[in-house]
């Protein structure tokens, strides 16, 4: 049994944000909204299709809605995550992690059952004959997207050549059927130092998809769903003919991440912050806040930075404090005030709440359970 706290208390709807215990990782919906209108009118300038990567939220009424509000349905990267999608009223869902052993080919066949639309990805024979044995046992077919290696080398199968003989293997199973290529593409954005670097490197993503398409075209399949373009290349990806749909996960909340990588986001388009108190001033420069990397996970190194200041620096972390440079301070930092922070790294930061609180114009609007936390497996 588990004794509720006080802190534990749901937040009321209507109460003002500032009254939240903290840490408090909250949505702000007008960001939210305005992310999710920015990728609903790329999408339909460029006429792709939105296929949201829910690990970015976790939550199903975000991914429900992502659903209703682009064609494209979600994708999931675990299939835990696709279950809990489905139980909750999603259906349409891209897994894109290869399953390659019962029990959970059992619950691939479950998920296919509950959704009107479901594929899963693969890349070499070794995750396609399980599928295919599956799909037989299941006694119904089974959707695949080939998954292509555009340079992250780490699933996928290389473009072009290669792709073609993956697509051949496929179509030759009985109970599968091919029908599309997904071609990740975030190693461009980490790895370009230049705007024009960046856009070479989605420009050779671009040549590479339309290489593939035309060599598994000549071998006579037609991948009728071309999926690429994350967050940072999205508006890249979706402007080219061959894409389909557009896979971006972190737009609706954004990040640091996306703030150090994104060409044209800033602190103003992130909707994901933690909400901090001042703990401690042990020294004129040094203020100690109530965050550290069991609230929001630092997956891959940056640090929050401030939301509504520029003259307070979070320069380090442990697991349960912010160290927070105010050598430079123009507004107070006492004891008791609070900060705002925008999160590192948002798959991190909602796998650790149980629930995500939304806020409109300073006070709670929506209280959501981040259903799919922890659901690794
Ligand atoms: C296959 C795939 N598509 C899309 C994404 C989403 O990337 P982002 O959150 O940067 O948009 C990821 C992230 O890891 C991914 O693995």
């Amino acid at each position: 049994m588990t004794v509720p706290l006080f802190t534990d208390r749901t937040p009321e709807i209507g109460q003002p944000v500032d009254s939240l215990p903290t840490p408090a990782v909250v949505v702000d919906l007008d960001v939210l909204d305005r992310n999710i209108e920015r990728f609903r009118s790329l999408a339909e300038t460029h006429n792709v299709d939105v296929c949201s990567h829910t690990k970015a939220h976790k939550i199903p009424a975000i991914a429900r809605r992502q659903q209703r509000e682009f064609g494209g349905g979600v994708m999931c990267q675990k299939l835990s995550e696709a279950e809990v999608m489905a139980r909750h009223g999603v259906d349409d869902i891209l897994l894109v992690c290869p399953v390659v052993n019962e029990p959970k080919l059992e619950q691939l066949c479950w998920v296919a059952d509950r959704t009107d639309r479901f594929a899963t990805t693969v890349d070499c024979p070794g995750n396609v004959e399980p599928l295919q044995a599956a799909a037989r046992r299941r006694d119904e077919s089974i959707d695949v997207i080939l998954e292509l290696d555009m340079g992250l080398e780490r699933m996928g199968v290389r473009p072009g050549e290669d792709a073609r003989e993956m697509a051949s293997f496929i179509e030759a199973q009985p109970d599968l059927e091919l029908v599309g290529l997904l071609g990740h593409d975030s190693h461009v954005t980490y790895g370009a130092e230049t705007e024009a670097e960046f856009e070479a490197g989605c420009q050779e993503i671009v040549e590479q998809l339309e290489h593939t398409v035309d060599a598994l075209r000549d071998g006579g399949s037609d991948p009728t769903r071309v999926i690429s373009g994350s967050t940072a290349t999205a508006p890249y990806l979706a402007a080219a003919d061959v894409v389909t749909e557009i896979d971006p996960g972190r737009y609706v909340f954004n990040d640091v991440e996306t703030l150090e990588n994104g060409h044209t986001i800033s602190v103003a388009d992130c909707a994901l912050t933690v909400h901090t108190t001042v703990l401690s001033r042990p020294t004129e420069d040094r203020a100690i806040v109530d965050t550290g990397s069991k609230t929001v996970s630092f997956l891959n190194e940056p640090l929050p930075v401030p939301k509504h200041r520029e003259d307070v620096i979070f320069y380090n972390k442990s697991s349960e404090h912010g160290y927070v440079d105010v050598s430079e301070h123009d507004e107070s930092v006492e004891v008791g005030e609070r900060l705002e922070f925008v999160v590192p790294n948002c798959y991190g930061a909602v796998n650790l709440q149980e629930t995500i609180t939304g806020v409109r114009d300073g006070r709670v609007e929506e209280v959501w359970h981040v259903a799919a936390r922890g659901r690794d497996k």
